[in-house]
């Protein structure tokens, strides 16, 4: 395993869409590798989620920090891997909250999000994984899915003036308000 460079905002492999991974390349000892060493490195950093873009890498594949509750659809600290998430909201209501990125230090932004979603996917077997999240959970995955379209947190901002330090966040904000780097 091994703790990867995360790439930051201006790199062109962040404003890149990426590629749909087979069955066969899922299960590939690359892939098993990259994702090895995406979980550490979210780790690391202490980040809840991180896609492979992040890492300079053109898969369609990010792990969340959070993982389905046996109850509920707000999830659970733990790790789920997707592979080729497809999104689908469960109703037009979004909620804003607060993001960061470790694509963008030292920031953090409201943005607006689904509440709830349905979610198909590929596990780290190749196999199909569905899910139902809300909340946090949901804000997670439509973040590190954006990722995988090129899409950062700050484009889908519908005002810059949250946009926050996050010395001041923490001074001015709180840190009870649960935002997290994805
Ligand atoms: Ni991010």
């Amino acid at each position: 395993m091994a703790i990867l460079k995360v790439a930051r905002m201006g790199h062109p492999v962040l404003r890149t869409p990426t590629e749909e991974l087979t069955r066969s390349q899922v299960r590939s000892a690359e892939v098993q590798r990259l994702i090895d060493d995406m979980i550490e490195t979210m780790q690391e950093y202490d980040g809840v989620g991180l896609a492979a873009p992040q890492v300079h890498a053109g898969a369609r594949l990010a792990v969340l920090g959070l993982t389905p509750a046996d109850e509920g659809t707000a999830g659970k600290p733990g790790v789920t891997v997707v592979v080729n998430p497809v999104i689908t909201p469960a109703g037009e209501a979004k909620v804003l909250g607060w993001e960061g990125c470790l694509s963008i230090p030292d920031l953090r932004g409201e943005v607006p999000r689904f509440t709830s979603i349905h979610v198909e996917a590929l596990d780290r077997q190749g196999r199909p994984l569905v899910i139902e999240a809300s909340e946090f959970f949901a804000r997670v995955i439509q973040h590190e899915c954006d990722h995988l379209d090129g899409v950062l947190y700050i484009d889908r901002m519908q005002d810059m003036r949250s946009l926050t330090f996050i010395r001041e966040f923490e001074r001015y904000v709180g840190t009870e308000t649960g935002a997290v780097e994805e």
